[in-house]
C-alpha cells in the first residue's frame, strides 16, 4: 500500500478546471519531487491533496484511507503536513511561538518535540526569541518547515522552499529536507529549482497544463534529453 495516492484528479478554482486527470503516488520514506512550468498546476496539485480545494472528480487516499474532500484540520491529524509556497509563517510572532503553533491541535506536552525540530534546525533555536517578521527568506522557510514538522508527520509536503533564495541557501534547504528524510518522514516537494530537488527525489513527475507528462526516477529524469530541454532549462 502506497502511503498516498492521487487517481484521476480533476480540480481547479470555480469554473476553472486547472487539473485535469492528475495522478501519483507516494511509498513510505520515498522523497518525491514534482517539477513543470509556471501555471501548470503544481500548487493547486498540493492545495488539493490538503483539502483547500476539493477536487471534482478522482480521489486521494493517504494510508488506506479516503481523504477526498476532507478539511485541511482533519488530514493535518492523519499524519500530513503542508508548507504553502506564500505565507508559511506568522510574522508578528517570535520563531518559538510560530512552533507552538504547529503544536496547536496537540494536547500533551510538545517540549520533547521541541527539541527534535530544534536539532534539525539549530539556527532556529539560537534565535527562538526573534520576530520571524524580521528574517531573512531563508531564515523564514526554515521556520515554516520546523513549523509543520511539530506534529510528527509522517508525509512533509513543501511547496517551492527554495523559491527566491541564493544558491548557497537554496542548497542548505535542500541539505535539511534529505535530513528530514533521513527520519523516516515522506517528501512531496514541489520546486522551480528542478534540476536540484530532481536530485535529492527518489522518483519524478512532470506536470504540463494541468497534466501527467513523465514519471520516473529522479536519475531518469534528468538524463532524459527531452526534459532536460523542456523543463530543466537545456
Ligand atoms: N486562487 C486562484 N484563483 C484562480 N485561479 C488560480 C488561483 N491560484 C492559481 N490559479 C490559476 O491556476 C493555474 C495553476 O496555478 P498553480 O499555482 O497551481 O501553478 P504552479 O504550477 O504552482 O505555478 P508556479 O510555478 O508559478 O508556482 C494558473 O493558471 C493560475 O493562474
Ligand atoms: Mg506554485
Amino acid at each position: 500500500m502506497s502511503l498516498l495516492t492521487g487517481d484521476g484528479i480533476h480540480s481547479g478554482y470555480g469554473d476553472m478546471e486547472v487539473l485535469h486527470d492528475v495522478s501519483f503516488r507516494i511509498e513510505e520514506k520515498e522523497i518525491i519531487s514534482i517539477i513543470g512550468p509556471n501555471g501548470a498546476g503544481k500548487s493547486t496539485l498540493l492545495k488539493t491533496i490538503f483539502g483547500l480545494l476539493k477536487p471534482t472528480k478522482g480521489s486521494v487516499t493517504f494510508k488506506g484511507n479516503s481523504i477526498t474532500g476532507l478539511a485541511p484540520d482533519r488530514i493535518v491529524r492523519l499524519g500530513m503536513a503542508y508548507v504553502p509556497q506564500v505565507e508559511n509563517v506568522f510574522p508578528s510572532l517570535t520563531v518559538h511561538e510560530n512552533l507552538e503553533m504547529g503544536a496547536f491541535i496537540l494536547t500533551d506536552d510538545f517540549s520533547a518535540r521541541l527539541e527534535d525540530v530544534y536539532e534539525l534546525f539549530p539556527f532556529l533555536k539560537k534565535r527562538r526569541r526573534q520576530r520571524v517578521g524580521k528574517m531573512s527568506g531563508g531564515e523564514r522557510q526554515m521556520v515554516a518547515m520546523g513549523r509543520a514538522l511539530m506534529l510528527d508527520p509522517e508525509l512533509l509536503m513543501l511547496d517551492e522552499p527554495s523559491a527566491a533564495l541564493a544558491p548557497k541557501l537554496a542548497e542548505m534547504i535542500f541539505e535539511r529536507i534529505t535530513a528530514i528524510n533521513e527520519t523516516g518522514v515522506s517528501i512531496l516537494i514541489v520546486e522551480q529549482n528542478a534540476k536540484e530537488s530532481l536530485k535529492l527525489a527518489d522518483r519524478g513527475y512532470v506536470l504540463a497544463s494541468g497534466q501527467n507528462r513523465f514519471e520516473d526516477t529522479g536519475e531518469n529524469l534528468l538524463a532524459n534529453e527531452e526534459i532536460g530541454q523542456l523543463y530543466l532549462g537545456g
